[in-house]
């Protein structure tokens, strides 16, 4: 199944006969680029950037790498090809054909499912919009704009779904992604993960190892979606977060790996005068992004969780391998609680709990990466470790927002947070010193100091290859 790319907006949809749609995508596609322009990279509209392109949606379909100005990319709309006699596979329609069309019972709560993941797509093209200028390579700078022209594609993806099957309130919605925005104080984006700033490169990192990784847990619930139209759509997503995942992981890995050359170098774990970033450093930039991201998966127990599992709207991480009856009435699942300043687990319904679950996922994923991280410091003889912080440490949703505590899990007053708090989590003066690091390298094949070069070029590239032209 090839893309049109003859069409003014590449499709695998047939989106030349369905003209009522083609109309209004069309309509939006400007207010898009504008978009783009205002709120995208900043000063790269000229640059020509060595991007991938699918064009097919088969396995193979990312062959396509060439030089691009950012805002000729063919954003488009791809979706992965039906799977005949697709089923629901869970929830109280289980076994039904799946749906084709809106369920018109479940109208409202599909279309907010799609307008919340909708609106992180373009909050975070927002929120590193400004890390162009301050970039470690060549190299690096492509990547960062290979995510945001994929978040951007993200984005059409989700306004698609809205403007084919939901009529006018559907547009709206389209027209209000473009409307929010990151960090905005009077129209913020809907997650507030999505209104923090990303404006240094190790921020970045984190963002594209934490937040993108929620992102694919999200998507793959939405992927064992019964609408049809929005399971294959993030199917087909679910291609392009692997990458944004790897640009984080190996992105912080670069980082640990030169910190861990300083330290061995100078014989000190101070590595800031050498112009490293210091572990204490990496670990609260982790200590933050991971405990805003596991707020990004809600409360634990959560009845609009089990009503969206029960509606078959959206499933459990890799729903169809799990082995129980997919329906969960009566199932159970441990979630945790605060009880008398004390975090204990408790048996909930598996349904409530479904929230809970995925987080519990994602953390042991995340942690599959920060077992990769140590490595390198084991390797460089570093006996220090880096860990994701406890469940109820800077908790802003669920069952510790109320509490104070530390990374390890102990319950703490406010005034000792106060006090402690920038042991924990990134100070004024650790941002002012990891942005102190951040001068631009556009020289091909040259690194920023802070970070170890790729073992890799892209796409069979050499490190020196210019990845980005500038005019
Ligand atoms: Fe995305
Ligand atoms: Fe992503």
């Amino acid at each position: 199944m090839n893309i049109d790319y003859n069409e003014r907006i590449p499709n695998n949809v047939d989106l030349a006969d369905d003209r009522r749609l083609l109309r209004a995508l069309e309509r939006w596609q400007p207010a898009y680029l504008k978009w783009w322009e205002e709120m995208g990279p900043v000063e790269s509209q000229d640059m020509e950037v060595y991007l991938r392109t699918a064009i097919s949606v088969q396995k193979d379909g990312w062959a396509n790498f060439g030089h691009v100005r950012m805002p000729d990319y063919r954003w488009g709309i791809f979706l992965t090809p039906p799977e005949a006699d697709r089923k629901i596979n869970f929830g109280a329609h289980k076994g039904e054909a799946a749906w084709q069309t809106v369920p018109g019972e479940y109208r409202s709560e599909l279309r907010r499912l799609i307008v919340t993941q909708g609106d992180t797509e373009p909050a975070s093209v927002e929120q590193q919009r400004a890390l162009g200028r301050s970039c470690p390579s060549l190299y690096d700078l492509r990547n960062l704009f290979q995510v945001n022209v994929e978040e951007g594609r993200h984005l059409w993806a989700m306004v698609y779904l809205l403007q084919a099957y939901f009529g006018r309130d559907g547009r709206e919605e389209a027209d209000e992604m473009l409307e929010r925005h990151a960090g905005d104080p009077d129209r913020p984006r809907i997650l507030q993960a999505f209104n923090e700033k990303t404006d240094d490169w190790l921020s970045f990192y984190m963002f594209t190892f934490f937040q993108d990784r929620d992102g694919k847990y999200q998507l793959a619930s939405l992927a064992e979606s019964g609408f049809d139209p929005l399971s294959r759509t993030c199917r087909f997503m679910l291609t392009e977060e692997a990458h944004h995942m790897f640009v984080g992981e190996s992105g912080i890995m670069r980082v640990v790996q030169r910190s861990a050359e300083l330290m061995r170098e100078h014989d000190t774990t101070d590595i800031r005068p050498f112009g490293g970033i210091d572990l204490d450093t990496i670990q609260k930039f982790m200590n933050f992004h991971f405990s805003v991201c596991l707020d990004l998966f809600g409360q634990e127990r959560s009845t609009n969780a089990a009503n969206y599992y029960s509606m078959g709207l959206k499933g459990r991480f890799q729903e169809t391998r799990i082995d129980d009856d997919h329906v969960l009435e009566n199932a159970v699942y441990l979630a945790p609680e605060l009880v008398d300043g004390k975090v204990i687990s408790t048996e909930t319904s598996a349904l409530t709990a479904i929230n809970e679950r995925l987080r519990r996922e994602y953390t042991v994923d995340s942690q599959r990466g920060v077992n990769r991280f140590n490595k390198v410091l084991e390797h460089f003889g570093i006996e220090r470790k880096l860990t994701l912080p406890h469940e109820a440490f800077n908790r802003a949703i669920g069952a510790f927002r109320s509490v104070e505590a530390t990374p390890t899990g102990d319950i703490i007053d406010g005034e000792t947070w106060s006090r402690r708090r920038d042991e924990w989590l990134p100070s004024e003066a650790d941002y002012a010193f990891v942005k102190s690091l951040m001068k631009p390298v556009t020289e091909p094949g040259k690194m920023a100091g802070w970070i170890a070069p790729p073992k890799r070029g892209i796409h069979g590239q050499p490190l020196d290859y210019d990845y980005v032209r500038f005019h």
